[in-house]
């Protein structure tokens, strides 16, 4: 046996372990589970035809020397991507720390204080920086983020402008090329029609319900923005700001203009440019639309003893409550980067980043007045880091070119060129020296930067920024790094135990598929610059396409959804270019089951579609006879079905096929939501099925760490008669033939983070993927036979078998005053993460162990739910100060003087023994969601401020 395989390392039990966990259950061979769990006729007859395994340390080889195809050359392109300098301290201690970027989304707030603060930090950062009044905690890039705005803007129109039917938008055609091309994607299914035009011209007339701004502009310069939005909000007219993040230390704020909404990304925060991403963005606007802001925004309560917590606020607003009423269907968003970008806030400063900025103009001018010297013209009269320069393009971009530089070209006579921090004396004299060899004359040298100023006096910023403590504080090296260890050890990640979250696959994130992100030659690339630049990438996310081409069973895959639902949206959209193309404009319904995630209904509905639900059975199965009356009572409109499968509800339905075969007589296309798609690699796929597109979770199924809410990928991928329609980009041409328009800013979406999938692949390889989803399965399975006779599994599948996850009911101990959110607290105490609470039905919790758990770690999470249990049975519904309802349980409170509960420190603390070698505390008693709702603050405040007297 080869002990180094990948396959060894990343799936938990051992080969004796399996065994005992088969007898456990009660079965002779892990096939034979198998085949008692996946209906015959979906099973893949052949193994997957993907390449032999690599072990770790070949990967390391071939992905370095892949690398090596990235041409990294000096990059001044701009347009929204900049390369940055990432601080030492916050790659080592968390981009390249587990303990950071396993964690999930801070659904728990007693054990994600740190992820939470960090969240904070980003919020204020983006509130002082754009001074606006409310921020959420990150977008997925800012060309979503520009749309998000403008659904925002359409939800708040006045009753008058509703009434009335204004439905137009207009973009500045200064905006970024892929923000534009994003807008169209999304404005025409919910009925807004784009205008697009000059800031100067626009005759904000009453036709208008908003306007978008780009600021600087996406050649530099910096348009006048406080006459604009003057003009427009006394015409009724709403005006949403794409800011520079970098810019606004130098410029003032939008929002000091009267902006509602401002956005960007903060790339330029230390984030590597990643041949497009991931990156976070953000969103800022009025306290009066608080309600209508897309993601997550984290708030500030207190917990039961009157403490300071933090925790996701408002959450009333997610989709899983407003389904098809929701606005937004954003749920992963970019946690990781977000949080990297608010350290380098934290450790900058406003002093360092004033600094940086100044330097990046002062940089800009010195460059302006050596080629102005040379005889070339500049035409941006104000602007912060970008020239326009008129000058031959195909002449520059030769010499530049062969100096291994590249700027941007919009048209034959020009040229753009973007500083940033990383340019250096050495680097403005290089960019000279090919200016002037193109002029023919000797160049000209810059010897020094002094402080300079070309930004109108007009748009100076003269309000303050960034002034909480949490931003003065840090800026020392050690204080840094004991500031994130200390967030770091208020969190729960996987680093610590197992985080069961059903429908999140919680799995291992390898060491040797996060190390390559680190890389030089992938992390700085820029992704406009031509393709014989990015080889590398063009070879590595070829070859990603094609593996999950062949493991879904279809025909090709785009990789541009930077999330699970934004690929649902892709999906639902190529859907509909499909119909279209074929003269069916009218296909508009789309059935969608009661359990399914309340991402689906949000996205049918941004897509223009009419979400119909279609039933379930009492055994949580899709109500194939309701299926089957709804599909054909809208057969002349049926558009599509989204199933999730297996399902929610953790069984693999036997009807799919027949349930696809309905859809399909009814003229329909079915959409698979692919968040399950762990419980099928190698042994069924979605072709299979009959589907005809899904979105895969990378996120999830394919190891890229969760990173606390973000980042993910959520590629799509089709059958053949919707490979023509795949998403394109207006810089770089990707996608199909007949592409629609851009689904993500970059034309491959979050590429840097594509590489953790392709080496999970790669080392994996078919036999290594087929045995992760048997060992899921049996995992799942293990624990479903161990709590039997404390738990209850609510579905299962014909044969009595659990999926990958399962659902564990709780509602029969409200009899004892207990709530499923008790429970989820007290495992904390045992020093796990509750699995998902109440999705898909209330009162329950889904379980998801994932294949790498071994049968250790599943016995010690199966011994706390049974403890659990016999806590349960040994309280009742008379008696709320019990252990149940007073989880979780501090360090402060075991170790203070008084203790006058009716239970032993021991019982609270300690509850099994493993916990005593092993002893995680939450930082924080039990959050008061409710009294945070009431009292809505969402930036770094002083605690007096907030709390009742
Ligand atoms: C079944 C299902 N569908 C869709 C999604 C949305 O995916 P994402 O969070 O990547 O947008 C999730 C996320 O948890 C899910 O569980």
């Amino acid at each position: 046996m080869n002990t180094n395989a990948f396959a060894l390392r990343h799936i938990g039990p051992r080969e004796n372990d399996q065994q005992l966990m088969l007898e456990t259950i009660g079965i002779d061979s892990l096939d034979q589970l198998i085949y008692e769990t996946i209906p015959d006729d979906i099973r893949l007859k052949n193994n997957l035809d993907l390449d032999e395994p690599m072990t770790e340390h070949e990967y390391l080889l071939h992905i370095h020397e892949l690398s090596k195809k990235n041409k990294a050359y000096k990059t001044y392109i701009g347009l929204g991507y900049h390369p940055t300098i990432l601080p030492a301290v916050i790659q080592r201690n968390i981009l390249e720390n587990p303990g950071w970027y396993t964690a999930y989304t801070p659904y728990q707030a007693e054990i994600a204080q740190g992820r939470l603060e960090a969240l904070l930090n980003f919020q204020t950062m983006v509130i002082e920086l754009t001074g606006m009044e409310i921020a959420n905690a990150s977008l997925l890039d800012e060309s979503t983020a520009a749309a998000e705005a403008m659904s925002l803007l359409f939800a708040v129109r006045s009753r008058d402008q509703k009434k009335a039917g204004i439905n137009k938008f207009f973009v500045s055609e200064d905006v970024l090329p892929q923000t534009l091309s994003l807008l169209q994607t999304r404005a025409l299914p919910i009925g807004i029609e784009l205008v697009i035009g000059k800031e100067s011209e626009f005759d904000f007339s009453q036709e208008f319900f908003g306007a978008l701004l780009q600021y600087p502009g996406k050649h530099g310069q910096v348009t006048d923005i406080k006459s604009f939005i003057e003009k427009a909000n006394s015409n009724n007219i709403k005006v949403a700001v794409a800011a520079d993040i970098l810019s606004l230390v130098k410029l003032e704020a939008p929002g000091k203009f009267g902006a509602d909404v401002v956005v960007g990304t903060t790339q330029r925060f230390g984030i590597p440019m990643g041949y497009g991403g991931p990156h976070a963005a953000y969103f800022a606007t009025k306290e009066a639309y608080k309600r209508d802001i897309p993601g997550r925004i984290i708030g500030v309560t207190k917990d039961v003893d009157d403490n300071r917590a933090l925790r996701m606020a408002l959450q009333t607003r997610e989709q899983h409550i407003k389904r098809d009423k929701a606005t937004s269907n954003i749920c992963t968003a970019q946690v990781l980067l977000a949080v990297m970008a608010s350290m380098y806030a934290v450790y900058h400063g406003p002093k360092g980043l004033k600094f940086i900025a100044n330097s990046v103009h002062s940089k800009t001018v010195a460059l302006e007045k050596a080629l102005n010297d040379l005889g070339y013209e500049q035409e941006n009269t104000s602007y912060f880091d970008t020239l326009l320069i008129k000058a031959k393009a195909k002449t520059i971009k030769k010499i530049a070119t062969k100096k291994k530089v590249n700027f941007y070209y919009p048209d034959k006579e020009t040229v753009t060129i973007s500083i940033n921090e990383t340019t250096s004396i050495r680097d403005l004299n290089y960019i000279v020296s090919v200016f002037a060899e193109a002029a023919d004359k000797k160049t000209i040298k810059i010897n020094d930067i002094k402080e300079r100023n070309n930004i109108d006096n007009n748009l100076q910023r003269n309000s303050s920024f960034l002034t909480s403590e949490v931003f003065n504080t840090y800026h020392s090296e050690t204080e840094l790094m004991r500031y994130i260890k200390f967030l770091e050890r208020k969190d729960l990640a996987l680093n610590q135990s197992m985080i069961s979250l059903g429908s999140c696959t919680m799995k291992l994130n390898a060491a040797s598929e996060m190390l390559p992100l680190s890389f030089f030659k992938w992390a700085n690339i820029h992704p406009f610059v031509p393709a014989k630049q990015a080889k590398g990438y063009l070879t590595v996310l070829k070859e990603l396409e094609d593996q999950l081409t062949e493991i879904t069973g279809f025909a090709a895959t785009s990789l541009q959804p930077n999330s699970g639902a934004q690929g649902e949206f892709a999906g639902l959209m190529v859907i509909k270019a499909y119909h279209e193309s074929r003269g069916d404009h009218h296909r508009n319904i789309c059935l969608i089951p009661s359990s399914a995630h309340g991402t689906n209904p949000a996205s049918a509905v941004m897509a223009g579609m009419k979400v119909v639900v279609t039933k379930s059975t009492e055994k949580g199965n899709i109500d194939v006879d309701d299926l089957r009356e709804k599909a054909e009572l809208h057969k002349d409109n049926l558009s599509c079905l989204m199933v999730t499968y297996p399902s929610t509800h953790g069984v693999y339905e036997s009807a799919i096929k027949e349930i696809t075969k309905i859809i399909h007589d009814n003229g329909g296309q079915v959409y698979m939501d692919g968040a399950n798609m762990n419980a099928q690699v190698g042994l069924t796929n979605p072709g299979q099925i009959g589907a005809d597109v899904c979105h895969l979770n990378l996120h999830k199924t394919f190891a890229i760490p969760h990173g606390g809410g973000g980042p993910g990928v959520g590629p799509i991928c089709v059958a053949k008669q919707l490979v023509p329609f795949l998403p394109g980009n207006p810089v770089v041409k990707t996608g199909g033939k007949k592409a629609i328009s851009a689904i993500s800013g970059a034309p491959f979406g979050s590429s840097l983070v594509c590489l953790i999938s392709y080496g999970y692949i790669k080392m994996l390889g078919a036999e290594g993927l087929t045995e992760s989803t048997k060992i899921a399965i049996l995992n799942a399975n293990y624990i479903k036979k161990r709590l039997e006779g404390s738990f209850d599994t609510l579905y299962s599948g014909e044969r009595g078998r659990a999926a990958h996850e399962m659902i564990v009911d709780c509602r029969p101990f409200k009899a004892n005053g207990i709530e499923v959110s008790d429970i989820a607290k007290r495992l904390m105490d045992y020093g796990f993460h509750a699995p998902t609470v109440s999705f898909p039905v209330a009162g329950t919790l889904m379980i998801e162990p994932t294949e790498s758990e071994s049968k250790a770690e599943l016995d010690r999470f199966c011994d706390a739910m049974i403890s659990i249990k016999n806590e349960i049975d040994s309280v009742s519904k008379d008696e709320p100060n019990n252990v149940l309802k007073n989880a979780p349980h501090t360090l402060e409170m075991i170790t203070a003087n008084e203790w006058d509960l009716p239970y032993t420190r021991e019982k609270a603390a300690f509850p099994l023994n493993y916990v005593k070698n092993n002893k995680f505390w939450p930082s924080v008693r039990r959050v008061d969601d409710a009294f945070g709702d009431r009292n809505l603050v969402c930036s770094c405040t002083p605690i007096e401020d907030y709390i009742e007297a």
